[in-house]
């Protein structure tokens, strides 16, 4: 049966966490009132009701149980082929002034934008529960943490955000304390009730409810968030990119602290002194793998703080302190097997949800790299029979796991430190075929704001798009910045300022070089270990360094190159720097700043006419 209420609710209306907070009770009737949902339940977050939550999506046909003598508690979940990655051509940013947005976000005028996303979302519920999901990013009640509240429609969303956020009464009971909060509204856009006319329809559910229009939009001035059309993580887990990185940004710039798409990690050196690191990669560049490293020189040891998202400010001693705003990983599968992250294969030993990956005969998962050879017979991540022989990717490339964090033996004990961990150095990369060496150090961080700033990277299957196209990824935030991005690296720049001395160094790294056959030389993993320590040594003083025209590279014997085969022939390629190349290089660079006009810090072009004249000299 289904109701439409068509007088106003009241909280007592609202099945689960009684609310009580005036603005977040009016706030969840006004979106009722327009999406006119058949149910209202406010989350707990409790076992049982993820167990409940997760049953009812077997039944629907959206979850698929695994085996649970293999992997206890874990599901599978099928995506619509068409919702598979972020949607980029439909993330909009709506500020009041266009220039706010800057050149690299799709910008859409509040007032204009508010009206369409009415239209969409008008009955956008019909027949559906709407779920009500508080949530805090960071420990709850910490300094740095903050609350959000997600309203969706989607049981599948609510599962993942148990997962990837801390979710339910703890941070329902922060807004009743008066915790400030962002609104943030999630539809899939397939009401199960529509109106043709003057007759109600009816309609049955499908297993994975999307909308071909789909609208992820942000308000950096109101600090809101609404988005409609799919299901997928990065558009519909609404804590994540759209608050912890879009939202979150422009808190940074107006607060004084960053908001970065980066992974945090800790690492002990043989003589016991404990490090960390924060590192910007694009999305699919391989900052999960780096956070869970297990080195291969002896002695050190990596712990994880965390994997995609940094929220780091200045602490009273002057230096960078990091926390992980998040709680669990949505991680790429594909590529994540024994020999390249056992840490993440042991993490996803229980209770998952992989999404878009292949099912084995016997009811356990599969993926591309999760070993060596396939089985002989999988069912496809679209539900197809699949065979080795059968040409397609079993497991979609941008499929992904979704889990606790404290699930990876490599979890550091300090991970959910409320104040954060100190940031020794930041590491920026991506995906360079060329160019790019191994490792350099910036000269200053003036000189590593250009290095991020400047990230070009080749195009992975984590958003919609030409894949292996090389685009400008600055900070790896492309996608990400809640604002004008050459504000983003005046923001930056004024960081550095606060921080002077106790400001972490800045290093570029590429683990994805090859050579004329095509091959990436370096082997990566476990092995950036190596590069990892003449990181910290330089952070220590312990070696000189060499200056190159891009930034200062270890001398040969710095680097520990123990046990590993790795010929003169890809030593050198892996450190060259080619004057002409890089020439070309900086001309891209030159019309790249240009889009950004007055608003580019002066800074920005001094430090490519300082890389010209290294270059030349
Ligand atoms: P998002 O979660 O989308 O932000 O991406 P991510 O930066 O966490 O990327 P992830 O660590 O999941 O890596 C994505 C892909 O890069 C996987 O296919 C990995 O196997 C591959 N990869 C990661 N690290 C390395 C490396 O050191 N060398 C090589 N060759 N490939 C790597
Ligand atoms: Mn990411
Ligand atoms: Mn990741």
């Amino acid at each position: 049966m289904v109701m439409t209420h068509a007088a106003p609710r009241t909280a007592a209306d609202f099945d689960g966490l009684r609310i009580t907070d005036p603005d977040l009770v009016d706030w969840v009737q006004e979106i009722a009132a327009l999406t006119r949902p058949a149910r209202i339940y406010v989350c707990d977050g409790s076992r049982e009701e993820y167990g409940r939550l997760t049953s009812q999506l077997v039944a629907a046909g959206t979850l698929v149980r695994l085996d649970d003598a293999k992997r206890p508690r874990s599901f599978l979940a099928r995506s619509e082929p068409s919702d598979v990655a972020r949607v980029e051509s439909r993330t909009f940013i709506c500020s009041e002034q266009e220039a706010d947005a800057g050149p690299t976000n799709n910008w859409a005028e509040p007032g204009v934008m508010r009206e369409e996303l009415r239209e969409v979302f008008a009955g956008s519920m019909r027949g559906r529960t709407m779920y009500v999901v508080p949530f805090s990013m960071g420990p709850v009640g910490g300094p740095i943490s903050r609350i959000g509240v997600e309203i969706t429609d989607s049981a599948y969303v609510v599962a993942s955000m148990r997962i990837m956020t801390r979710m339910g009464a703890a941070a329902l009971e922060r807004i009743e304390q008066g915790a400030d909060w962002v609104p943030a509204v999630h539809s899939v856009g397939h009401p199960l009730v529509v109106t043709h006319g003057n007759e109600v329809v009816t309609r049955r559910d499908v297993p994975w409810p999307c909308n071909d229009t789909k609208y992820i939009c942000h308000f950096p001035e109101t600090r809101e968030i609404w988005s409609y059309g799919s299901g997928y993580g990065g558009n519909a887990l609404l804590g994540k990119k759209c608050y912890a990185l879009r939202i979150a940004s422009v808190l940074g710039r107006d607060e004084g602290w960053l908001a970065e798409h980066m992974l945090i990690l800790k690492i002990t050196g043989p003589d016991g002194r404990v490090y960390h690191l924060a590192a910007a990669f694009p999305s699919a560049c391989g900052k999960t793998n780096l956070a869970m490293l297990r080195p291969t020189i002896p002695g050190w040891k990596v712990e994880t703080i965390g994997d995609d998202i940094a929220w780091m400010r200045p602490g009273p001693d002057g230096r960078l302190y990091a926390i992980n705003p998040e709680a669990g990983f949505f991680g790429v599968a594909p590529g994540t097997g024994e020999s390249t992250n056992p840490t993440a294969i042991a993490a996803l030993d229980h209770d998952v949800i992989f999404t878009n990956v292949a099912l084995t005969d016997d009811g356990d998962v599969w993926w591309e790299g999760l070993t060596d050879t396939p089985p002989e017979h999988l069912t496809d991540w679209q539900g197809n029979d699949w065979t080795p022989e059968s040409g397609t990717p079993a497991a979609h490339p941008n499929s992904r796991f979704t889990v606790r964090a404290d699930q990876a033996p490599s979890i550091a004990p300090e991970w959910e430190d409320r104040g954060g961990v100190p940031i020794d150095a930041i590491l920026f990369g991506g995906r360079r075929a060329t160019n790019v060496p191994l490792i350099a150090e910036a000269y200053d961080w003036e000189h590593g704001v250009f290095i991020g700033a400047t990230v070009s990277s080749e195009q992975t299957a984590a958003a919609e798009g030409a894949v292996g196209q090389l685009r400008r990824d600055p900070f790896a935030m492309l996608p990400f910045c809640g604002y004008n991005m050459a504000d983003y690296w005046a923001h930056w720049l004024e960081m550095g300022e606060t921080l002077g001395d106790g400001a972490p160094r800045i290093f570029q790294v590429n683990w994805f070089r090859r050579d004329g056959d095509g091959r990436i030389v370096w082997p990566g993993f476990g092995e950036n270990s190596r590069v990892l320590e003449w990181a910290l040594r330089r952070v220590n003083g312990e070696v000189a360094a060499v200056d190159a025209p891009t930034g200062r590279l270890p001398r040969p014997r710095d680097l520990n190159l123990d046990g590993l085969d790795l010929g003169q022939e890809d030593l050198d390629l892996l450190f060259e720097v080619d004057p002409d190349s890089w020439s070309s290089e900086a001309d891209l660079t030159e019309e790249y700043f240009a889009r950004f006009g007055d608003r580019l810090p002066a800074e920005m072009t001094d430090q490519l006419r300082a890389l010209r004249q290294r270059l030349a000299g």
